[in-house]
């Protein structure tokens, strides 16, 4: 695992903090370089329960360096109550957190544009998760947004705060008719925290590439998903970064040549949280079902998530488009009873012509019907089963199928949620290279 890239597969919320946290135990450095906290990476460690945000998932373990890379967008008070919370349960955050310094802040006033634009999108809303994460990288991006590094000295911050301000207000104010914050509030309260972060903050391109030319272990955190992504995904029902393997060097300084190697987590089955196209999406009984056997509900927003079959149409995109060397198939216990399993396969567009490629044309994407393989299920409780040949054989010729399907190997299969439950595919090849 010289340098090891995990991403979601499919629209978030795939299981990437547990396979985070099962291959952070041999990383040197832990690395999130995309979004903020809209992610909710859930770990189990026996019956402990740890929801991570925006603090990546070797900070569980000892002896690794966990970095919020430049591309990721910081809420100060979520991050400093993400702090404080582990530390009150034992882990000394200080000596494993470190926080590139370019990266952007998320203040009150991007959540207030957040939940005001969601407002004016009406029917069209995305389905927010209301952190501010659009607005923040808006701003990145019209170069009116601050840094952490801009907060270090005073007299910058002040001038770039004010500046940022004077704007924002006015559009709280005028055009969405709200109360905008206090200048000095957030001024003095931004302040107070950047002490308590400064020795935290680093140069987090250079910590990459020092650790790399030292040999080091260096794993990339996905948050999102591949669907999710700004460019790549189901736009507009998607957040506002780069989740895929393509967002890697842009969001730390990593240079795109050294990554190793890329594997995506993906679930078993599709879910999605908030609004947008979701080809294979269930209703009625079969959707509770899966809903309450997976304890489908938002890490973060506590949302029911929608739940539907594998998409393999989409799974092959998301696939491709990353250029992976194996998927981490996780969720597969929560199929059983399920009889048949489907799988979509390929689409049929409105008009009537089946395509086995992901189309482009987004707006069709809500009316194709998807065209399904049916498989046998299995009624067994499979969570404690060690290796895939434990797996009943219906459920193997499951896994045998997704993965043609993908074109991509599986690597490693999770069959619950604990940090144990997790077990190498039947290609030795793929599974060994992400413990390499
Ligand atoms: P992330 O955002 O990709 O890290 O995923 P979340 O943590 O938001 O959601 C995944 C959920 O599935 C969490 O509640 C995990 O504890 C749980 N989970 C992960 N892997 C498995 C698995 O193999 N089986 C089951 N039943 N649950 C799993
Ligand atoms: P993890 O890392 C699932 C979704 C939101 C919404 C859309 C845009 O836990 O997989 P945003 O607040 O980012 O502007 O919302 O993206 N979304 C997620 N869905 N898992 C996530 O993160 C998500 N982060 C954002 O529900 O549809
Ligand atoms: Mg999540």
């Amino acid at each position: 695992m010289p340098a090891t890239a995990v991403i979601g597969l499919q629209w978030g919320d795939e299981g990437k903090g547990k396979v985070i946290d099962h291959l952070a135990a041999r990383a040197d450095v832990v690395v999130r370089f995309a979004g903020g906290n809209n992610a909710g990476h859930t770990v189990f460690v026996g019956a402990e329960k740890y929801v991570l945000h925006l603090i990546p998932g070797g900070i569980l373990h000892h002896g690794s360096i966990n970095l919020i890379g430049r591309g990721v967008v910081v809420n100060l008070a979520a991050l400093l109550k993400e702090m404080e919370g582990l530390e009150a349960r034992g882990i000394p955050v200080a000596e494993r957190l470190r926080i590139d310094g370019r990266a952007h802040l998320i203040f009150p006033y991007h959540m207030q544009m957040d939940g005001m634009a969601e407002v004016w999108r009406g029917a069209g809303r995305i389905g927010t998760t209301g952190r501010g994460i659009g607005p923040a990288y808006s701003d990145k991006v019209a170069r009116t947004g601050i840094r952490l590094s801009d907060l270090l000295d005073p007299e910058t911050f002040r001038t770039r705060l004010k500046a940022a301000m004077a704007e924002k207000t006015a559009v709280i104010e005028k055009v969405y008719g709200q109360v905008a914050e206090s200048y000095e509030h957030l001024f003095e309260e931004t302040r107070r925290a950047v002490e308590r972060l400064r020795p935290l903050i680093v140069d987090g391109g250079a910590l990459l590439r020092h650790a790399h030319a030292a040999g080091k272990r260096i794993l990339f955190e996905g948050a999102q998903g591949t669907m999710l992504d700004l460019d790549a995904g189901t736009y507009p029902f998607v957040t506002s970064s780069w989740t895929g393997v393509w967002g890697i060097a842009g969001g730390t300084g990593f240079p795109p040549r050294s990554l190793d190697r890329a594997y995506a987590v993906s679930k078993a089955y599709c879910t999605r949280v908030g609004e947008g196209p979701f080809p294979t999406e269930l209703s009625g009984e079969l959707e509770r079902r899966l809903r309450e056997q997976g304890k489908e509900y938002g890490a973060t927003t506590g949302r029911p998530r929608r739940c539907g079959w594998f998409d393999a149409v989409q799974a092959r995109y998301a696939a491709a488009l990353n250029g992976l060397d194996g998927v981490i198939l996780t969720n597969l216990d929560v199929l059983y009873g399920f009889d048949p399993i489907r799988v979509a396969v390929a689409y049929r567009l409105p008009g009537g012509k089946v395509v086995t490629e992901y189309p482009a044309e987004h707006p069709a994407l809500g009316e194709i019907e998807p065209v399904y393989e049916e498989l046998a299920g299995w009624q067994d409780d499979i969570s404690g089963a060690l290796s895939f040949g434990e797996l009943p054989a219906v459920t193997r010729a499951y896994v045998r199928f997704l993965e043609r399907q993908m074109g991509v190997p599986i690597a490693s299969l999770s069959v619950g949620p604990g940090r144990d439950q997790m077990f190498d595919g039947e290609s030795a090849a793929a599974a060994s290279w992400v413990k390499a």
